[in-house]
């Protein structure tokens, strides 16, 4: 379902038209509601992500619920995986024949579950790296070096977490690609700042999603940091608003926030800095609680499986 209306972002109407974004794992979640925004400021919006189906109906949705006689701009599917260089360069070759060089990218797609370090497998670990760290990178490096052969300027914002700052117990393989991409965004804000690529990080607290929530909160309603109908650890009280994180999004692809650059921004109601952003309490899981979070996690693996188109 479409999440936004036009009272839900701060910004004038068409703000976003001319611009040219690509949104990874924009078929559902965050990436969906960033999308929804940018379509509906006028921006040729680009979702990609490994079900061709899912990003088919998520462009369809977002274009039925924000016609173009509204102001809105475009919405376009497409199915890629980006642990796949070839994949990605195929993608955005795609993309560029479409209309054009990309204005901005958003590195939004990511795997994640909770596990004891010690049940990892190398392949566990590579399951969650290889989209975070290795495929947000070679998404970055091949939209950075066609921006820099054509003389273009472009926005890159990250999604991470408050992890990068304050360790992710649990979710070590994710903490640790996410730190990785932050370190990334701060090198290339200077080493490409000459050529207008900037590079900013959004660091978002918990805003429930479906993907999420089926694997950082698997077995629904233990007393875990993944419960978010406990926020009493939060100084707000509360989980994130879809449409909180989409307007900062805006923000920062937007040509206006051009100075804006090398930085991370926590959503989260300063949850972090509370002591309350991670999943310690897990420490007091049982055996057998680990057990059911896994068996319900690898059930949810399983159906989007079925799913991939690539
Ligand atoms: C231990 C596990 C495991 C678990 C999988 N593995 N689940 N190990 N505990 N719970 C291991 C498997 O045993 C296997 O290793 C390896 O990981 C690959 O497993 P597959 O199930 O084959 O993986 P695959 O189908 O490729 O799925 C990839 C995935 C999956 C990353 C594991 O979760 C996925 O596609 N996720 C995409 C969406 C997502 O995760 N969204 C949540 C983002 S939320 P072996 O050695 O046994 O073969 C997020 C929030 C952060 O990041 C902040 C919140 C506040
Ligand atoms: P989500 O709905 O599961 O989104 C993850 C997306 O990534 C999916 O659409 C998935 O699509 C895509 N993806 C996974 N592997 C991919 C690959 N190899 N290639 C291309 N796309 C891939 O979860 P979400 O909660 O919206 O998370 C979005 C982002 O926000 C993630 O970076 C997450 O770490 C971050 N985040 C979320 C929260 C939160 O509370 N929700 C908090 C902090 C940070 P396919 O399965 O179709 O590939």
């Amino acid at each position: 379902m479409a999440e936004l209306t036009p009272d839900d972002l701060m910004f004038k109407p068409g703000l976003m038209a001319g611009e040219r974004i690509l949104i990874t794992g924009g078929g559902t979640g965050l990436g969906k509601v960033m999308a929804e925004a940018c379509l509906m400021l006028g921006a040729d919006v680009y979702i990609c992500g490994r079900r061709g189906g899912v990003m088919g109906e998520t462009a369809k949705e977002l274009m039925a619920a924000h016609p173009a006689s509204e102001g809105a701009g475009r919405c376009v599917g497409i199915a890629c995986d980006i642990r796949v260089p070839e994949a990605i360069s195929e993608t955005l070759d795609t993309i560029w024949a479409d209309g054009g060089a990309l204005t901005g990218l958003v590195n939004n797609a990511a795997g994640n579950f909770i596990s004891r370090t010690q049940d990892l497998s190398p392949r566990g670990f590579d399951a969650i790296a290889n989209i975070v760290f290795r495929g947000s990178f070679f998404m970055t490096l091949d939209c950075g070096k066609r921006w820099i052969a054509e003389g273009k300027p472009g926005s890159v914002v990250s999604i991470l977490t408050t992890w990068i700052w304050s360790g992710g117990p649990f979710t070590v393989p994710s903490a640790m690609s996410k730190a990785g991409i932050a370190t990334m965004s701060q090198s290339l804000a200077v080493e490409w700042g000459s050529h207008n690529i900037r590079f900013n990080n959004i660091a978002p607290g918990p805003f429930p999603t479906e993907g999420m929530s089926a694997r950082l909160n698997p077995t629904r309603g233990e007393a875990t940091g993944g419960n978010y109908r406990d926020m009493s650890g939060n100084p707000m009280g509360r989980v994130g608003e879809m449409r909180e994180l989409a307007n900062l999004a805006v923000y920062l692809l937007h040509p206006l926030s051009a100075y804006v650059n090398g930085q991370t921004i926590a959503i989260d109601g300063a949850s972090w800095q509370a002591g309350g952003g991670g999943f310690a309490s897990l420490r007091s899981w049982t055996e057998d609680q680990w057990k059911a979070a896994r068996e319900a996690i690898q059930a949810t693996n399983a159906k989007d499986r079925a799913q991939r188109t690539v």
